[in-house]
């Protein structure tokens, strides 16, 4: 089946069997397949996180289900759910549409609401962990249909138990947000209260903060029906404070922000830019002129493309600063 159209990137790949998941059924049929079951599996979104750089010789789980609802209120919170293949922006917009507040700063971010938890998707000051309530999966070892709660998804910066071996086997159907109604904006990103202050909104709406958050967005971020990318393509990687405090005797414009443990979040975009990296290229992968920290698809490039250019960049980084970047989309 061929993967082409499923990733932002826009990758040629192909994937050995497909199959279109709208609920918990499908999978336990597939479980209790034995050839299928023993297979490898990859559970595929908006496929707006992942790097192609092969066929893949498994089973395709594209997640599929539509639907969404407001729950109900509990402590003073409003309770809205989605399925798993749900676009997130579509979703977003449609909370907002109704008053409710929470999810306006992670407008536009491309793919689904089930891969939102799974790197527990961040921006402009807010993550999915900040808004989550729990989400409901299913266990493709057991068969049981598991409800997670924060805790259990063990959240961290791009990361929760999904990407490790413990999640392995679970499956998101479905996302439960605690929203609100009494809504307070999240300013905490210079970038976003300096756009708010200069739009001269002194109360902004949930709606109002999430058009900014797009125009942001549009202006610095390639459009993947455009330009194929997967967003960030490195972490901002986080580094103890001695060497952050060494790094800054010998580049004082170095960008970093304090982490609540005393660490310190350096940015990979400054870091790539510096190196010289912004707007150039290694065959038809390329540095986004507008973002050093996405890598673009120029037009037919191979997964092996953009990896040889993630691999320079990574050599420059370290050779300069002697920081190590991770790439941020999971290679397949
Ligand atoms: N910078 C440069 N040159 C560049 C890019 C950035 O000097 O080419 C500097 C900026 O001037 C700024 C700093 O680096 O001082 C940080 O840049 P920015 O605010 O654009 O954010 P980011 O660290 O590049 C992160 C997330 C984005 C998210 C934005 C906004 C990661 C890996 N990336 O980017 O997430 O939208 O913050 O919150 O944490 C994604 O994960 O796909 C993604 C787009």
């Amino acid at each position: 089946h061929p993967l082409d159209s499923l990733n932002t990137f826009r990758i040629p790949a192909r994937a050995r069997h497909y199959l279109r998941v709208d609920g918990a059924e499908q999978l336990a049929i597939l479980r209790a397949d034995p050839v299928l079951a023993a297979l490898p599996r990859l559970v595929l979104g908006g496929g707006s996180n992942l790097l192609f750089t092969g066929d893949f010789d498994g089973v395709v789980l594209h997640m599929a289900g539509q639907g969404k609802e407001v729950l109900g209120e509990r402590d003073g919170k409003v309770l809205v759910r989605a399925q798993a293949g749900e676009n997130w922006h579509a979703f977003v917009q449609w909370t907002l549409s109704q008053g409710l507040g929470g999810l306006e700063n992670l407008s536009l971010i491309p793919g689904t609401v089930g891969a939102a938890p799974i790197q527990n998707v961040g921006a402009y000051g807010t993550e999915t962990k900040d808004v989550f309530d729990s989400l409901t999966a299913f266990d493709m070892a057991t068969g049981d249909v598991r409800t997670l709660d924060a805790a259990a998804c063990r959240f961290g910066y791009r990361d929760s138990i999904f990407k490790q071996p413990e999640g392995r086997d679970l499956v998101v159907l479905d996302v439960t947000f605690a929203l609100t109604a009494a809504w307070t904006p999240n300013l905490r990103y210079a970038e976003l209260a300096k756009a708010v202050e200069e739009a001269g909104l002194s109360a902004p709406t949930p709606q109002e903060i999430g058009a900014i958050v797009e125009a942001i967005r549009r202006r610095k971020l390639p459009d993947p029906a455009e330009i194929g990318n997967a967003g960030s393509f490195f972490k901002n990687p986080v580094v103890p404070q001695e060497q952050c405090a060494r790094l800054l005797v010998e580049f004082p414009n170095l960008v970093h922000h304090a982490q609540a443990d005393g660490s310190e979040k350096l940015a990979a975009g400054w870091l790539i830019d510096q190196c010289g990296w912004k707007g150039k290229s290694l065959g038809r992968a390329g540095v986004y002129p507008k973002q050093a920290l996405v890598l673009v698809n120029l037009g037919g490039a191979l997964g092996s493309e953009v990896v040889a250019l993630a691999r320079a960049i990574q050599a420059d980084v370290k050779a300069r600063y002697g920081v190590e970047l991770e790439p941020e989309p999971v290679f397949i």
